[in-house]
C-alpha cells in the first residue's frame, strides 16, 4: 500500500519509471532452411500488443546458419539484417531491457564435429559487439526437442489465457512434427516428486517453469524418430520389398527420408487397415519394456496424466492430416474432434485406390496420395495405443488460436518470449 502510494507520488513528480511500460522480446529461430527473427510487444499485464497491425514483427532470411559450416564468422554476420530490423522495431529507451534469444533447431545439431559450437561462439561474439538489446551468452543455444515442446505448451496456454489459475486449468499439447513428436503438460507437485529422473534416452522429464508469476512442473518429452515423416520411413523400412499394407492401393513409388530411399507400394493382397494398425503398433514399439509403470510407448514414462492432461490440444501434422482427409474443414483453425475420427477416415482411405483419392479427398496434396491411410492410422494409433487416449475422448485439433479476435499460430518463439519476460 505504502509502496503503491509512493509510486503514484513519484510518477506524478515524473521521477518513477512509467509503470504502464511496455515490454519487448526478440527471438531468433535459426532453422535448417533459414534464420528468422520474431519480435513481440507486451503491455504491462503481458497482453500482446500489435506491431504494425500484426501481433508479432517477423523477418526471415536464407540460407540458415548451418550453410556456413566452414565459416562461423560469416554465419554470425548473416544475422545482421535481422538484428538491424529487430532493433529498429524496439523503441530506443527499451532496447537495453529487451531480451534477445537465439534458438538453433535441427540443422545445426547435425553438423559434424564442433562446427555448431564454433558457429554459436561466433554468434555470441557478434551479438556481444553489435546488439543494443539485452543479450546474454546463455540465451544463445541449440534447442532440444523438450525445449520446443515446452515453449509450444507455453504459447498455446498463453494464447488461451489459461496461465492464471494453476496447473489444472492448463491444456496439454501434442505436437506432431516431421522428425519427432513432442508432448507437454503440467503435472502436480506430487506427480513431479515421483518422476523418473531421466528417460531411456537420457533427457529429464520434468522442468520447473516460472511463467507469468506461477510455478509449473512441466512434463515434456520429445519422441525422436516418431514424427510423421520418420514414422513413414520406419514403417516402409519394416516391410521393404514385400509391400506395405498402409500404402494406398495402386500406388508405386519410393519414399525419401534422411538420405535413405524406401520402397512404397502395397502388398499383393492390397491395403489393409487391420494389418496397417498392427504395423503402426510395431513402429511405436508399444510392447517395449517399461522400466517403471505408466509408459506411453518405447519405454517412455507417461507423466501419469492428471488435470493438465485432461484437455488436450493436438497440432501440426495432426491438423494437416485432419484437414486433408475432411475430418476438419480446411477453413477451420481449430475443432473439437475424437480420435475415432482418424480411424473412420482411415476406413475410407485404406479402401480407396490411388486413382480415386482426389475425388474422395479433394483437399489432399499430391505428395500424400500414397500415404493418407498410413498417416491416419499412425495418428490414431499414436493417440490411442501410444498416449492411451480413449477413442471417444474429445480433443482439440488446432492450427491457429483465436486470441482477442485474431488468429495466431502457436509457434515456439512466442512461448520463449513469454518465458523470457517471466524471469
Ligand atoms: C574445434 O575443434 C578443433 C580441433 O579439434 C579445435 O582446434 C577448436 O578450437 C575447436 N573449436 C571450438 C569452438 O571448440
Ligand atoms: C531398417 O531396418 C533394419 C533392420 O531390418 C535396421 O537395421 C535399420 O536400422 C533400419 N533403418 C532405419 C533407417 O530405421
Ligand atoms: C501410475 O499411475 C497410477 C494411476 O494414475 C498412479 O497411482 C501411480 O502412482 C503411477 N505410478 C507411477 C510410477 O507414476
Amino acid at each position: 500500500m505504502f509502496i503503491e502510494r509512493l509510486l503514484v507520488v513519484l510518477s506524478l513528480l515524473g521521477l518513477a519509471p512509467n509503470v504502464e511500460q511496455q515490454k519487448y522480446a526478440a527471438v531468433f529461430d535459426a532453422g535448417s532452411t533459414g534464420s528468422r527473427v520474431h519480435v513481440f510487444n507486451f503491455d504491462s499485464d503481458m497482453g500482446l500488443l500489435p506491431i504494425d497491425q500484426e501481433f508479432e514483427f517477423y523477418q526471415a532470411i536464407t540460407p540458415g546458419l548451418s550453410s556456413y559450416a566452414d565459416d562461423p564468422k560469416a554465419a554470425a554476420d548473416s544475422l545482421r539484417p535481422l538484428l538491424d530490423q529487430a532493433e529498429a522495431v524496439v523503441p530506443q529507451e527499451l532496447r537495453s531491457t529487451t531480451p534477445l534469444k537465439l534458438g538453433a533447431t535441427a540443422g545445426l545439431r547435425l553438423l559434424p564435429g564442433n562446427a555448431s559450437d564454433a558457429i554459436l561462439e561466433a554468434v555470441k561474439e557478434y551479438f556481444e559487439q553489435e546488439s543494443s538489446l539485452d543479450y546474454r551468452p546463455e540465451w544463445i543455444t541449440v534447442l532440444q526437442g523438450t525445449d520446443e515442446g515446452a515453449y509450444i505448451w507455453i504459447a498455446i496456454n498463453y494464447l488461451l489465457e489459461s496461465l492464471s489459475g494453476g496447473f489444472s486449468h492448463t491444456v496439454g499439447v501434442v505436437d506432431l512434427g516431421g522428425g519427432s513428436v513432442q508432448m507437454a503438460y503440467a503435472i502436480s507437485d506430487s506427480a513431479a516428486s515421483t518422476a523418473p529422473s531421466a528417460s531411456p534416452q537420457g533427457d529429464a522429464y520434468v522442468f520447473q517453469k516460472l511463467i507469468l508469476g506461477t510455478n509449473y512442473n512441466l512434463y515434456t518429452h520429445s519422441y525422436l524418430n516418431y514424427g510423421l515423416g520418420a514414422a513413414r520411413a520406419q514403417s516402409l523400412n519394416i516391410t521393404g520389398d514385400r509391400g506395405n499394407p498402409c500404402v494406398t492401393n495402386g500406388y508405386e513409388s519410393t519414399y525419401d527420408y534422411n538420405g535413405e530411399v524406401y520402397t512404397a507400394k502395397p502388398p499383393r493382397s492390397g491395403t489393409n487397415l487391420r494389418r496397417c494398425r498392427a504395423l503402426s503398433r510395431k513402429v511405436l514399439k508399444i510392447d517395449a519394456p517399461c522400466p517403471r509403470s505408466n509408459c506411453t510407448f518405447d519405454g517412455v514414462w507417461s507423466g501419469g496424466g492428471g488435470d493438465g492432461f485432461s484437455n488436450l490440444y493436438i497440432a501440426s501434422y495432426f491438423y494437416d492430416t485432419a484437414a486433408e482427409s475432411g475430418i476438419v474443414d480446411t477453413a477451420a483453425n481449430a475443432a473439437r474432434i475424437r480420435p475415432i475420427a482418424y480411424r473412420e477416415a482411415a476406413k475410407r482411405a485404406c479402401r480407396a485406390d490411388v486413382e480415386s483419392m482426389k475425388a474422395i479427398f479433394p483437399a489432399i496434396e499430391e505428395g500424400d496420395l500414397g500415404y493418407l491411410c498410413m498417416d491416419l492410422v499412425y495418428e490414431y494409433s499414436l493417440l490411442v495405443d501410444g498416449f492411451g487416449l480413449d477413442s471417444f475422448e474429445e480433443v482439440t485439433v488446432v492450427k491457429n488460436v483465436d486470441y482477442k479476435g485474431s488468429l495466431i499460430g502457436a509457434a515456439w518463439p512466442l512461448g520463449c518470449a513469454v518465458e523470457l519476460l517471466s524471469l
